[in-house]
C-alpha cells in the first residue's frame, strides 16, 4: 500500500513485536483483570491489589486497583536508589545555551524532592491539600510534583503562560491554599513575571479562598515582592530532615489538571494514584520501547498533561533519563531543538506537530548541520500531523531510520490511547495507528449507532482503562455531562475519527466547540466569555480555522454595544484584552466586527456557518433558510473579504 511506511526491525530487547501485540491486545480485552494486575507489577506496592478494574459508565463510577496501596514518589524516585542511584534522572537544559546545563542522578533528585516535601510541610501542607504549581520548566517544577505525591498532597499545575485571571480561576476552582512558584521564568529573550502574576491572581481571589503559603524558588534573581508570613523563599524553609513517603490508597487523588471543554470554564480533571501510575509506566515502556540508559526528551511543558505523563512520571517510573528544557525552539536560533539533541545525545524525541511545521519552514540546514545520530525513535502528540510534516520529520530529522509514534490521547485519558508501537506496526503518515492494550475504540454516527469496519464517525471508548480520569474535581455531574451524556454508556472523546480497512485510526480533529491551537486545547466559549467582559463588546462567537503552522487559529466574530464604533485600535485592544484575560496562547488571529451573529429563530448561533466563512469556504454554507435573518450571511461574507 502506498501510504505504508515499514517499521524497522526490532532487536532482542524490543518490548513488543507484531505477534506479541496481537496476543497481548487480545488478552487485554479477554481478561482485563489478569492483564492489568500483571502490568501493576511494574510498580512497588505497599499492598498489592487483588482486583483491577471495577467500573461502570452508566452510572459513571470508575475505580482501579481499589484495595491496593502505594506511593508514587517512592515508585518514581526512592525505589531506584538501591541499584540505580547514580543513573541520571533529569538533564536540565536552560533557556540560554550559554548557561550551564545540569544533570541530577536519582540520588540527587531524591535529596531535592525531600527538601521540597519538607518545605511544603513547613508551610502547613498535609495529605489531601491542593497545591497549585505555577512554574518555569526547571527541575524544581518536576520535584514539586513529586514532593506533593510524596506527602499525599494533590498537585494542580497551571501552565506558566496563563494570565493572573486564568490562574485565579484555577486556584479558586480547587480551593488551593498553597502555591509553588519561581521569581521569574525565561522563554527566549522574555522574562515571565511568575511571582508578580501570583500576587495579581491572589488579589483577584474571593476573600473566602485565602492563600496561606507561597513557596518561591529563586531562579532568575529578578526583583519581586515577598509578603511576610505568606511568602517563603524555598531555601529558607527547605530541609534535609527525614521525610517518609505517605502510603496512599490506589484511588486517592494524585493530581488535578485544568483543561478546556466545549462549554463553560476549564474543568479540573482528576486523576488518582494507582491506575494513572500503571498507565503512565506501561505506555512509556511500550510506546517508546524505552531501554535502560537511553536519554528521552519530551519537549512539552509540565503545565500540560504531556509534561505530567512523559516528562515526569512515565520516564521516572521506568528508571529512565528525562530531559527538561526550559527554552523555546527558536531561541537563540531555529537549530535549538537539534542542538539539545546533539548536546545531550537524545535517543528518543517527542514533540508536537506545530513545532515540526514551524521548524520545517526554516529549512533543512538547521537540522543537517547538527549530529542527530543518537536518535532512535521519534514521537508526536497533541494534534493531527499532516503527511508532509510527517515525511520531513521522518526523513530529515530521523534520516529514515527512526520509527515515528503518533500518539493520540487526552488530558482525560492520562496517557497514550491510540498509537503504533515502534517495532510492532508499520506506520501510515497522518494516522495514529492502533489501540493500546485494553483500549476499545468505537466509532458511532451522530445518533450513536456503532459503525463497523472502515468508517468515519465520532470516537468513543467503550471500556474503562487504568489511566482514565475519575471525575471533575468537585463536580461529578459535570464529568458525566461532558463525557458520558452525548452517547450514554460510552466515553465520548470529542474527536472525529476514521478507521481504515487495516484497522488504523485517523483522528480528524475535534467535533465539539474545542479548538486545537498549536497543540493546545482551547474552549471557544472561554475566548467568547473573555471578549464579552470588555465593556464595548455586546456579543462574540469564536471558531477555529485551518492555520498552516498552528493547526488551527482563533477567529472571533464580535458585535459591539449600541453606539460603539469599529476601528483598528479597538481590534488591537480586544486582542490584547483576550491575552490579558487568558494568556498569550489565546490571542485571536482574526477579529471581524459584525452587526449581528447568524442565529436560528430560537436564538442558537449557527457556528457551522461561521466556521465556513472563517475558512473562506462560501460554497457549502448549507441550509441558511432557518436563520432569523438570512441576509446577514452576505454581510458576514462581505466583512470577511474586506477584513
Ligand atoms: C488532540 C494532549 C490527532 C485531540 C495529549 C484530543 C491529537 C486533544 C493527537 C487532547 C494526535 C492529541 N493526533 N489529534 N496524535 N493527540 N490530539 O487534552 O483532539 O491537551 O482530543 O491532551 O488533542 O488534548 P489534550
Amino acid at each position: 500500500m502506498r501510504d505504508l511506511v515499514q517499521r524497522p526491525e526490532g532487536t532482542a530487547s524490543t518490548h513488543c513485536t507484531a505477534e506479541q501485540y496481537d496476543a497481548m491486545y487480545r488478552q487485554s480485552l479477554a481478561n482485563p483483570d489478569a492483564f492489568w494486575l500483571e502490568q501493576a507489577q511494574r510498580l512497588d506496592w505497599s499492598t498489592f491489589p487483588t482486583k483491577a478494574g471495577e467500573w461502570s459508565f452508566d452510572p459513571v463510577d470508575i475505580a482501579w486497583y481499589s484495595d491496593g496501596s502505594l506511593n508514587l514518589c517512592h515508585n518514581a524516585v526512592d525505589r531506584h536508589l538501591a541499584d540505580n542511584g547514580d543513573t541520571v534522572a533529569f538533564i536540565f537544559e536552560p533557556d540560554s545555551p550559554d548557561s550551564p546545563s545540569r544533570s541530577l542522578t536519582y540520588r540527587e533528585l531524591h535529596s531535592e524532592v525531600v527538601r521540597m516535601a519538607n518545605a511544603l510541610k513547613a508551610m502547613g501542607v498535609t495529605k489531601g491539600d491542593r497545591v497549585t504549581l505555577y512554574m518555569p520548566m526547571i527541575v524544581e517544577g518536576a520535584a514539586a510534583m513529586l514532593a506533593c505525591a510524596r506527602i499525599g498532597a494533590i498537585h494542580s499545575v497551571v501552565f506558566g503562560g496563563f494570565s493572573p485571571e486564568a490562574l485565579a480561576g484555577r486556584i479558586e476552582g480547587c480551593e488551593s491554599r498553597f502555591i509553588v512558584t519561581a521569581d521569574e521564568g525565561l522563554r527566549g529573550t522574555k522574562r515571565v513575571p511568575l511571582k508578580d502574576n501570583i500576587d495579581a491572581a491572589i488579589a483577584l481571589l474571593d476573600a473566602n479562598s485565602p492563600v496561606d503559603g507561597v513557596l518561591v524558588i529563586r531562579h532568575t534573581g529578578g526583583k519581586i515582592a515577598m509578603q511576610d508570613g505568606r511568602d517563603h523563599w524555598y531555601t529558607d524553609v527547605a530541609s534535609d530532615a527525614d521525610c517518609p513517603c505517605v502510603e496512599m490508597h490506589a484511588e486517592d487523588p494524585l493530581f488535578i489538571l485544568y483543561t478546556s471543554g466545549s462549554t463553560g470554564k476549564p474543568k479540573g480533571v482528576l486523576h488518582t494514584t494507582g491506575g494513572y501510575a500503571v498507565w503512565a509506566a506501561a505506555t512509556f515502556y511500550y510506546t517508546f520501547d524505552y531501554q535502560p540508559g537511553e536519554v528521552f526528551w519530551c519537549s512539552a511543558d509540565i503545565g500540560w498533561v504531556t509534561g505530567h505523563s512523559y516528562v515526569t512520571y512515565g520516564p521516572l517510573l521506568n528508571g529512565g533519563t528525562s530531559v527538561i528544557f526550559e527554552g523555546v525552539p527558536n531561541y537563540p536560533d531555529h537549530g535549538r531543538f537539534w542542538d539539545v539533541i546533539d548536546r545531550h545525545k537524545v535517543n528518543i524525541f517527542y514533540t508536537a506537530p506545530t513545532a515540526i511545521r514551524a521548524l520545517m519552514r526554516e529549512g533543512n540546514d538547521w537540522v543537517t548541520s547538527r549530529d542527530l545520530s543518537s536518535l532512535r525513535l521519534l514521537g508526536t502528540v497533541g494534534e493531527p500531523i499532516n503527511p508532509e510534516a510527517w515525511r520531513w520529520y521522518y526523513e530529515v530529522v530521523g534520516k529514515s531510520n527512526c520509527p515515528i509514534v503518533d500518539t493520540w490521547w487526552q488530558t482525560e485519558t492520562g496517557g497514550h490511547m491510540i498509537t503504533t508501537l515502534p517495532y510492532a506496526h508499520d506506520m501510515k503518515p497522518g494516522s495514529a495507528g492502533k489501540p493500546f492494550f485494553g483500549v476499545q475504540p468505537l466509532l458511532v454516527d451522530n445518533e450513536g449507532n456503532p459503525l463497523e469496519g472502515a468508517a468515519d464517525g465520532n470516537l468513543c471508548i467503550t471500556h474503562s482503562w487504568p489511566g482514565q480520569a475519575r471525575t471533575v474535581y468537585g463536580d461529578h455531574d459535570r464529568f458525566i455531562e461532558a463525557y458520558f451524556s452525548t452517547f450514554p454508556g460510552r466515553y465520548f472523546t470529542g474527536d472525529g475519527c476514521r478507521r481504515d480497512e487495516d484497522g488504523y485510526y485517523w483522528i480528524t480533529g475535534r467535533v465539539d466547540d474545542v479548538i486545537n491551537v498549536s497543540g493546545h486545547r482551547m474552549g471557544t466559549a472561554e475566548v467568547e466569555s473573555a471578549l464579552v467582559l470588555h465593556p464595548k463588546v455586546s456579543e462574540a462567537a469564536v471558531v477555529g480555522f485551518p492555520h498552516d503552522i498552528k493547526g488551527q487559529g482563533i477567529y472571533c466574530y464580535v458585535t459591539l454595544m449600541e453606539g460603539e464604533n469599529t476601528s483598528a485600535a479597538l481590534t488591537a485592544e480586544l486582542r490584547q484584552w483576550v491575552r490579558k484575560e487568558i494568556g498569550p496562547i489565546a490571542t485571536p488571529d482574526h477579529l471581524q466586527f459584525t452587526s449581528g451573529l447568524p442565529k436560528t429563530r430560537s436564538g442558537k448561533i449557527m457556528r457551522r456557518i461561521l466556521r465556513k466563512i472563517a475558512e473562506n469556504d462560501y460554497g457549502a454554507l448549507g441550509d441558511t433558510s432557518t436563520l432569523a435573518d438570512p441576509s446577514l450571511v452576505d454581510r458576514l461574507i462581505e466583512g470577511r473579504q474586506n477584513r
